[in-house]
C-alpha cells in the first residue's frame, strides 16, 4: 500500500503494471480440484492458473499426481470436484466441444504415441484432416512446415521405427502443434529417450518457449525448469506444496518437502 501512495497521481495501471496483468484471464485455470480414483485421493484442492505465454514447470516425486493433473486439464480424465477453465470457458463434457478443446490443449507423451504404420508427415496431418477437416495438400504443407520447424524436413516420409526416439518425440511435438493449439501440456517428454537425444527434444521445446507458447511441462530436467520456464510448480502427494520463480525456488525453497526433494535429485 505504501509503495503505491509513492506515485500520487499516477492511473492505477502505470502505479501497479503487476496486477494488470494478473488480471488478464489465464488460459487455463484449474480451480480447487480434486481427483479420486476409487478410495484414492490423486489431488487434493489444486488451484493453478497458468497465463497466456506463460511456461511452467511440474515437478515431484513419482506418484505425486502430475500426470493426473495434465490429464485432467486435457480432458482424459475426469475430475471429482472443482472445475478446470480453458480460456474461460469450463471444460466440456463430451463430444464436439471436448474435440474442440482436446485440439486447443495438445499433450506430448513420454511415450511418443505415434501411430506405427503411419509416415511421419501422416502421424502429424491426421488430426487436421480428421478433426479439423483441413483439404488433404493445405494438411502436408503444414506439416513440412512443421517437421522443419522441429529439424526434420528431410524425415517426413520415414516410419516411427526408422526414427530414434528423440526425432520420434519431434514428430510428436510437430503433431501437437499441427492442431493449432492455445496451450502445449507435456508429461516428461524426456523421460523415455537416451541421454544423447535428450537435448534435441528440449531445445525444440526451448524455441517454443521463447515463441511464446503457454506451455505446462512436468519434468525431471531441472536445467529446464530452472532456465526455460517461468515459474515452477512442486507437487506432492496430490497437493501443491510450493510454487515460485525459479531461481528462488532452486536455491532457496521454504518448504521441508521441497527441501528434501530438491535435495535428492540435484546434483551434488
Ligand atoms: N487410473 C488410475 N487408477 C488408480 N490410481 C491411479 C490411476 N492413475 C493414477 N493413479 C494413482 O494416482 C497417483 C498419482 O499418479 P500420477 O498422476 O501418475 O503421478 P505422477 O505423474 O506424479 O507420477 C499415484 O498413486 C497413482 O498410482
Ligand atoms: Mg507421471
Amino acid at each position: 500500500m505504501e509503495e503505491t501512495s509513492s506515485t500520487p497521481g499516477a492511473p492505477a495501471e502505470q502505479r501497479e503494471p503487476s496486477r494488470a496483468r494478473q488480471s488478464s484471464e489465464p488460459l487455463i485455470s484449474v480451480r480447487g480440484v480434486t481427483k479420486f480414483f476409487g478410495d484414492f485421493q490423486a489431488l487434493k484442492d489444486i488451484d493453478l492458473d497458468i497465463h497466456r505465454g506463460e511456461v511452467v514447470a511440474l515437478i515431484g516425486a513419482s506418484g505425486s499426481g502430475k500426470s493426473t493433473l495434465c490429464r485432467c486439464v486435457n480432458r482424459l480424465e475426469t475430475i471429482t470436484d472443482g472445475e478446470i477453465l480453458i480460456d474461460g470457458e469450463p471444460l466440456p463434457e463430451e463430444g464436439k466441444a471436448l474435440t474442440a478443446l482436446r485440439s486447443d490443449v495438445g499433450m506430448v507423451f513420454q511415450s511418443f504415441n505415434l501411430f506405427p504404420h503411419l509416415k511421419a508427415i501422416d502421424n502429424v496431418t491426421l488430426g487436421p484432416r480428421k478433426v479439423r477437416g483441413v483439404p488433404k495438400a493445405e494438411a502436408e504443407a503444414q506439416a513440412r512446415e512443421l517437421l522443419e520447424r522441429v529439424g526434420l524436413a528431410d524425415k517426413a516420409d520415414s516410419l516411427p521405427a526408422a526414427l530414434s526416439g528423440g526425432q520420434q518425440q519431434r514428430v510428436a511435438i510437430a503433431r501437437a502443434l499441427a492442431m493449432k493449439p492455445k496451450a502445449l501440456l507435456f508429461d516428461e517428454p524426456t523421460s523415455a529417450l537416451d541421454p544423447e537425444v535428450i537435448n534435441e527434444v528440449l531445445d525444440v521445446m526451448t524455441e517454443l518457449a521463447q515463441q511464446g507458447m503457454t506451455m505446462l511441462v512436468v519434468t525431471h530436467e531441472m536445467g529446464f525448469a530452472r532456465h526455460v520456464c517461468d515459474r515452477v510448480v512442486y507437487m506432492d502427494q496430490g497437493e501443491i506444496v510450493e510454487e515460485g520463480e525459479p531461481e528462488a525456488f532452486f536455491t532457496a525453497p521454504r518448504s521441508d518437502r521441497a527441501k528434501a526433494f530438491l535435495s535428492k535429485i540435484l546434483p551434488h
